[in-house]
C-alpha cells in the first residue's frame, strides 16, 4: 500500500474531491483526519466506509478560515496518529460574481476559505514537521484559475492565484526543512461545487466540447493524483503546480 503509516489531514474532506481523497488514501493505508464544517451525518457515513474498508479515519469540525481551528485539526492528527505526515488544504468555495459585482463580504469569505487558510494551514503544518523532525508534505488544491482568467468568477482566480504564489514561496522558504509542498490544479470536476453547470445541460455540452479529453473530471481522478503525489514517489516535487485538466488550459477544441 502506497500511505501505509502515513497520517493525512484532508480540509473539506466530507465531500467532492476532498471526499475522493479521503477514500482513495484510506485505500493505501493511510490514517486520515477528515476537516469538515457541515454535513455531520455525511461525515460519519464516510468515516463508516472507510473503517469498513479496514482503515483509520476520525472528523473534525473545523473551519478552514479560523488560524485556532486549523491548529486543532492538527492536533487531533497528532493526538490520534502520533504525528503529521501530509496536509491536504482542499476546502474552498466559489461567488460567481464578477468584479463589478463583488462586495466586500463575499471577497472576503472567498479569500479566508481559500487562501487565508492554505496559508495557515501551511504555516501550522511546516512548524509541526519541523518539531517533529521528520519533514512533511503540503498539497494545495488550487484549480487551474490560478493562473487562467475566469470573467464572473473573480475573486476566486484572485484566491488560487494567492494559493500559487503561497506554494512556489513557501516551497522555496521550506525545502531545507524537507518540507515540500505542491499544488494540485483540477480543470473542470463532477463535484457539489458545479452542481449549477452538471444541472444545465446545454452549459454541459458547451463544457464537454471545449475540453480536449471531451468530459469533465471524476473526483477519484483527481485524489489518484494525489495519491501519488503523497506517496514518496514524487519526492523531488515541490513549489510547483501538477495540472489535472483534460488538456484545456493548452487550448479548447469547441468555444
Ligand atoms: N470541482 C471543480 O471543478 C474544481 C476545479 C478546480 C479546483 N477545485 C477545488 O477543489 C476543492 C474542493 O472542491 P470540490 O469541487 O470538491 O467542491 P465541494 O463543494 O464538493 O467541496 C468543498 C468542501 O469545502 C468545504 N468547506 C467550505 N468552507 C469551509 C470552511 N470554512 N471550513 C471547512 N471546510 C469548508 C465544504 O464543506 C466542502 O466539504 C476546492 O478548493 C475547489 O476550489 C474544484
Amino acid at each position: 500500500m502506497l500511505l501505509e503509516r502515513t497520517s493525512m489531514v484532508v480540509t473539506g474532506g466530507n465531500s467532492g474531491i476532498g471526499e475522493a481523497i479521503v477514500l482513495a488514501a484510506a485505500t493505501e493505508g493511510a490514517s486520515i483526519v477528515i476537516d469538515y464544517i457541515n454535513h455531520p451525518d455525511e461525515t460519519a457515513h464516510l468515516i463508516a466506509a472507510v473503517e469498513a474498508a479496514g482503515g483509520h479515519a476520525t472528523g473534525v469540525h473545523a473551519d478552514v478560515s479560523k488560524a485556532d481551528d486549523l491548529q486543532k485539526m492538527i492536533q487531533a492528527a497528532v493526538d490520534q496518529y502520533g504525528r503529521l505526515d501530509v496536509l491536504v488544504n482542499n476546502a474552498g468555495i466559489e461567488t460567481r460574481a464578477s468584479l463589478l459585482e463583488t462586495t466586500e463580504t463575499e471577497f472576503d469569505r472567498v479569500m479566508s476559505i481559500n487562501l487565508k487558510s492554505a496559508f495557515f494551514g501551511t504555516q501550522t503544518a511546516a512548524r509541526q514537521f519541523i518539531s517533529q523532525g521528520t519533514g512533511g508534505l503540503v498539497i494545495n488544491i488550487s484549480s487551474v484559475h490560478e493562473d487562467w482568467p475566469m470573467p464572473g468568477n473573480i475573486a476566486y482566480c484572485v484566491s488560487k492565484g494567492g494559493v500559487r504564489m503561497l506554494t512556489r514561496t513557501a516551497g522555496v522558504e521550506l525545502g531545507p526543512h524537507d518540507v515540500r509542498v505542491i499544488n494540485v490544479a483540477p480543470g473542470a470536476v463532477e463535484t457539489p461545487i458545479n452542481s449549477t453547470t452538471m444541472a444545465d445541460p446545454s452549459e454541459m455540452k458547451a463544457l464537454d466540447k471545449a475540453i480536449p479529453l471531451g468530459r469533465m473530471a471524476k473526483a477519484s481522478e483527481i485524489a489518484d493524483v494525489v495519491i501519488f503525489l503523497a506517496s514518496g514517489k514524487a519526492g523531488y516535487l515541490t513549489a510547483t503546480t501538477v495540472v489535472i485538466d483534460g488538456g484545456i488550459m493548452q487550448g479548447s477544441v469547441g468555444l
